[in-house]
């Protein structure tokens, strides 16, 4: 039997599809996403690791885990918190889960394209606090998203679903991604709406940097559903507050699980906490299809994920 260690409870579906398969240890906390010096002491002698995007998967680790291991399997279509590079140097596999999340995350950031440039967050918050109000023709304006310009940046398969919706809202779409588009300076000072679906390399890290926001339209609303550092938080909040764009919407952060003090003061961001792929069909299958890329490693089979070889 291998061993394997599952660092979160998944959905039930995707646990009981382990049973009998391995020898699981699953990681329950307290806290919720387990500490780095416990992953190490827990994955030491096991054959796989099912991990999240909150563990931090590097040489350090893969000492602690040992020679033995065959696969980590990230539940997860996002792969930056692996060096991935480090395990194809010890032969041990990487596997995610793209394609199962897709439609998902690209829902999630027209929630909040039109919860930014509506103002939803902030018209919920202002009801909440019993504030007086009365119907007013100037009253909490947002833009029309009618005959805009949605700008897509990082065409993959989750951009491309994003952009495929905006037919239904009368949008003009462009998109910029490493394999061409329009280039990134025409996108960001032409586009209404950015909605932000790159990886996070070297190259994409503060991608959204004060100069950005400087060329981008006041009324412009930017969308992250990719990953946090890609956007400056510190200049985000200043462009914010100093009407450089108009508004926020974001689902991930840079230094998760902690929101840039700077932005919470602000009306004018929508935050939720890395939700893109939260909806029950969509993280079933995300947990079948770890499940799937860790037993296929442990027996030696490709994984129908794998990104490395
Ligand atoms: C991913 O799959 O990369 C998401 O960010 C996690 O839901």
């Amino acid at each position: 039997m291998f061993d394997v260690l599952v660092t979160r409870v998944m959905v039930d579906e995707a646990m009981r599809a382990l049973d009998g398969r391995c020898e699981v240890d699953v990681y329950t906390g307290p806290p919720e996403a387990i500490p780095y010096d416990e992953f190490r002491a827990r994955a030491q002698g096991k054959h796989g690791l099912l991990t999240m995007v909150s563990d931090r998967v590097d040489a350090g680790l893969l000492d602690a885990a040992g020679p033995q291991l065959r696969i980590v399997a990230n539940h997860a279509v996002g792969y930056d918190n692996i060096d991935v590079d480090e395990c194809t140097r010890r032969g041990v596999m990487v596997a995610n889960t793209p394609d199962v999340l897709t439609e998902a995350t690209a829902d999630l950031a027209w929630a909040l394209i039109l919860a930014a440039v509506r103002r939803i967050g902030e018209g919920d918050r202002f009801l909440r606090a019993k504030t007086p109000w009365i119907w007013g023709p100037r009253m909490m304006l947002g833009y029309d998203l009618y005959g805009k310009t949605l700008g897509i940046v990082g065409y993959g398969r989750i951009g491309q679903a994003t952009a495929r919706r905006a037919a239904g809202f009368g949008m003009r779409v462009i998109h910029h991604s490493r394999s061409g588009g329009h280039s990134f300076d025409d996108l960001v000072a032409q586009a209404d709406v950015i909605s932000v679906h790159a990886p996070l390399t070297p190259e994409t890290r503060h991608l959204f940097s004060t100069k950005v926001f400087q060329r981008m339209k006041p009324t412009a609303v930017l969308v992250n559903t990719a990953r946090g550092p890609l956007v400056d938080e510190v200049a985000l909040a200043e462009a914010l507050r100093g009407g450089e764009i108009f508004a926020a919407g974001l689902d991930v952060f840079e230094r998760e699980p902690l929101v840039e003090a700077a932005l919470l003061a602000l009306e004018n961001v929508t935050i939720v906490p890395h939700l893109g792929s939260a909806t029950v069909e969509t993280r079933t299958a995300m947990g079948l299809f770890a499940v799937e890329n860790l037993l296929s490693g442990l027996h030696g089979e490709r994984p129908r994920g794998l990104v490395n070889d």
